[in-house]
């Protein structure tokens, strides 16, 4: 009994919207989907993010019923719709698609496109949901038109309004806005959110843009050679990677490579701490550009070192662009001519040759076996 006398132990819990539990798939004796399980609560967006060929679409093609697992079991609201025995067709799951080959029917009107999976409610009402998501997706002028007459991006539209216009109770997104040019993607994208939300809809959205999953998911599940290899909120996905890769795929990363002596990996920038690797393993310390300090030389040295940024090691500048909100900066370093680079917040070009002294924050590196 809490606070408020309300019993919490006797309250059902609520299973999630989407749950699968184990999915296994091979083709031709090679497993691209390897042991994947993952729940997604209505209203939530979980984005399966990896690079080409981890399994990401045979993944989501499973869910959908399009493709049959080997093993393991598919849930929505807490009821079986497939293991390896029962199989819910995939029009009975309630799941709407949205995937990388989206096809519309070229016979079909725009309206009448969109209103293809409405199977309930009188002409009148399935006129005015055709409406309400043609207007929502910026697209009520080609209402009467036909595919052939609308633009690439146009026609992903209105297979977005198609998708959502059932209500889904899930909703399977496969790279849908990979087509749409920039400033248009981040409009169809927020707003294909808003409406997936206001219906409590859960997602699962591929992608393999860290960019995108940021801007999009409630939770990433980052995928690699069949596997979740690590799962959670954005934030803690980016700022805890699990291994090297993982810190590499969302962002350019430096690399020191050292041997632990003592609990202690010994580099040109001082001493990391590495607790948990034994002595004598090799270590890469890996860490972001922009946790790279930059200081000017002062009559050949740097800054004293500190706790929080370790000793200067003296680089210079071999390359520096302008990249809109920063600048990157590429050194080549003193002690074996290896590349680092730094990103400085707006404009930050010196010239080529300049010598410049490098500190690492040290709460901001990773430490890994190499
Ligand atoms: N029907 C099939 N027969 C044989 N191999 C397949 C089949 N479907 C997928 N694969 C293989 O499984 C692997 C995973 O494919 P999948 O389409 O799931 O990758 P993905 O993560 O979606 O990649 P991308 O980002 O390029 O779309 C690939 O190597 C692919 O060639
Ligand atoms: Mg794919």
């Amino acid at each position: 009994m809490n606070s408020i006398g309300f019993d919490e132990t006797r309250v059902t819990p609520v299973p999630p919207r989407l749950e699968v539990k184990n999915l296994m798939r091979s083709f031709e004796g090679r497993t691209v989907v390897n042991d994947i399980s993952f729940a997604i609560q209505p209203g939530q967006v979980t984005c399966l993010l990896g690079p080409s060929g981890c399994g990401k679409s045979t993944t989501l093609r499973m869910i959908a019923g399009v493709e049959m697992q080997d093993s393991g079991e598919i849930y929505v609201d807490g009821a079986l719709v497939c293991d390896t025995i029962f199989r819910l067709p995939p029009e009975r799951r309630e799941i709407g698609l949205m995937f990388q080959d989206f096809a519309l029917f070229p016979h079909l009107s725009v309206a009448d496109n969109v209103a293809f999976g409405l199977t309930s409610g009188s002409k009148a009402e399935k006129r005015a949901r055709v409406e309400e998501l043609l207007e929502r997706v910026d697209l009520m002028r080609f209402i009467d038109g036909y595919p052939h007459q609308l633009s690439g991006g146009e026609q992903q539209r209105v297979a977005l309004a198609r998708a959502l216009a059932p209500k889904p109770k899930i909703m399977l997104m496969d790279e849908p806005f990979s087509g749409l040019d920039n400033r248009l993607r981040d409009g169809i994208r927020d707003e294909t959110l808003n409406i997936l939300k206001e219906q409590d809809t859960a997602v699962l959205l591929v992608t393999h843009e860290p960019e995108e999953a940021m801007r999009m998911a409630d939770e990433i599940a980052l995928m690699r050679d069949g596997r979740i290899v690590q799962h959670g909120a954005p934030y803690n996905v980016y700022t805890r990677p699990v291994d090297r890769a993982a810190l590499a795929f969302f962002s350019d990363a430096n690399v020191l490579h050292a041997t632990v002596e003592g609990a202690l990996a010994q580099t040109p920038f001082g001493q990391f701490l590495a607790p948990g690797h034994p002595d004598g393993t090799m270590v890469d310390i890996v860490f972001r550009p922009q946790h790279v300090r930059i200081d000017f030389d002062r009559g050949g040295t740097g800054p004293k070192p500190t706790a929080t940024d370790g000793t200067a090691a003296r680089g210079v500048v071999q390359r520096a662009r302008f990249m809109g909100n920063e600048s990157l900066v590429e050194f080549v370093m003193d002690y074996d001519d290896s590349i680092l680079r730094a990103t400085v917040p707006n404009v930050f070009l010196p010239k080529v040759g300049t010598v410049m002294w490098l500190t690492i924050r040290r709460d901001k590196c990773f430490v890994f076996d190499a």
